[in-house]
């Protein structure tokens, strides 16, 4: 069987089973039978310095539908580009909500914007699910938010216990987004799991740096002087890139370890010929992954994109069949039903991982753990919760 019936077959066999019952006990299933579309509010990172997050994720959620097919309800799109900001996300989510009327909302990818966004949809009581903020902060008391990622509590432990276990590293520095909820999270979550494993992070190593900076060579020396066993830095794409390409300009050999923020195809561009120095990087998926399910995928998603897919597409992929599920689930298209039916799901079969909602709606899954080489990721291995 391949993955991509897989989802679709559960989806059949449970709408069938809620006419079984309903037919059993006399009562008609009119919500299934009414309910012909649900709106779907999408709210992405599509211009700005993440772009390339919120094109994957749509071309990935997309791929996901067009695979699903037309089959009843469809999930109509209703596509925001948020700018990549936290004001751009709120404002995508108040007009989705007051002006197309949504039942639901997918997004946002970086997690300061997804709180923003969380914040709006909580209080007008809109299911929000975010396919890829990893923040673990997002659902704490919204009961209408959830993820179907992991949590940056378990990201900064995998790759703590991967620095002092398999690298042997004693001593890490950290750089961090200062502007960042994200990278704040990981941060903390490193530093604790590391120093739980015996490892040492001097307080001047905790260095930051802002979204807005183009030159990171202030920090990077700091680095070269004190020279860590490793230097952790959970940031996105577009200052990370800066920093390996300056980084070999100061010929800083020390190894870094990166998290699910570098997973862009631009990464590559950006830093160039210092991409290939092997970093290793936490993420969701990787394209080289040799499970025929992801190989199927990417094939896919290669054919009408003409490039290798991210973790950000794969997540997009995953969420597109995600919410199809928890529709069909909720044979309705009343916000409470589908928050419900997303919150009940458990062992979904994405090409993410096999995701099962924990209590407080944070998806328990894998992570992987890639190295970076001159143009791409390598899948290196996989690490589970
Ligand atoms: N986890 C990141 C955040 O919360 C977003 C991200 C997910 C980026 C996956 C790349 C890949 O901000």
């Amino acid at each position: 069987m391949t993955m991509n019936n897989r989802p679709h077959r559960r989806v059949i066999l449970s709408a069938l089973s809620f006419v079984v019952c309903s037919a059993g006990l006399g009562i008609m299933p009119s919500s299934l039978a009414a309910v012909s579309e649900v709106r779907v509010g999408v709210i992405l990172p599509l211009t700005g310095d993440k772009a390339t997050f919120g094109q994957e994720s749509l071309n990935g959620l997309k791929l996901a539908l067009e695979k699903a097919g037309k089959e009843s309800p469809t999930l109509n799109l209703k596509v925001e580009d948020t700018q990549g900001t936290p004001s751009g996300s709120a404002a995508a989510v108040n007009k989705l909500i007051a002006t197309d009327k949504v039942n639901v909302i997918i997004g946002e990818v970086a997690s300061s914007n997804t709180i923003a966004a969380s914040t709006a949809a909580q209080s007008a009581k809109i299911p929000l699910m975010t396919h890829a903020s990893t923040n673990d902060t997002i659902t704490k008391g919204k009961d209408f938010i959830s993820r179907i990622c992991f949590v940056d509590s378990f990201q900064g432990a995998v790759m703590a216990k991967f620095a002092v276990s398999n690298l042997k590293a004693k001593t890490a520095a950290i750089l961090v987004d200062s502007d960042s909820d994200y990278s704040r999270g990981l941060r903390d979550s490193f530093k604790s799991a590391f120093t739980a494993a015996g490892g040492k992070i001097a307080d001047d190593l905790v260095i930051s740096y802002s979204q807005k900076d183009r030159d990171f060579k202030t920090q990077l020396i700091k680095v070269r002087r004190a020279l860590p066993d490793v230097v952790f830095i959970p940031g996105y794409y577009t200052q990370v890139g800066s920093i390996l390409r300056q980084a070999k300009e100061l010929k800083l050999t020390t190894k870094f370890l990166g998290t699910d923020g570098w997973d862009s195809p631009d990464l590559f561009k950006i830093a160039g010929p210092a991409a290939s120095a092997g970093h290793y990087v936490s993420s969701h998926f990787a394209a080289d992954d040799t499970d025929p399910r992801v190989q199927e995928f990417v094939k896919e998603y290669k054919a009408r994109n003409k490039e290798n897919p991210g973790a950000m597409a794969a997540l997009g992929y995953d969420a597109g069949f995600f919410m199809r599920a928890a529709v069909k689930k909720a044979g309705s298209n009343d916000p409470s039903k589908i928050r419900d039916a997303i919150s009940a799901m458990k062992n979904f079969d994405g090409i993410t991982g096999t995701i099962t909602l924990d209590p407080n709606r944070n998806a328990v899954k894998p992570a992987v753990i890639v190295q970076t080489s001159e143009k791409e990721f390598k899948f290196l291995t996989r690490v589970n919760p």
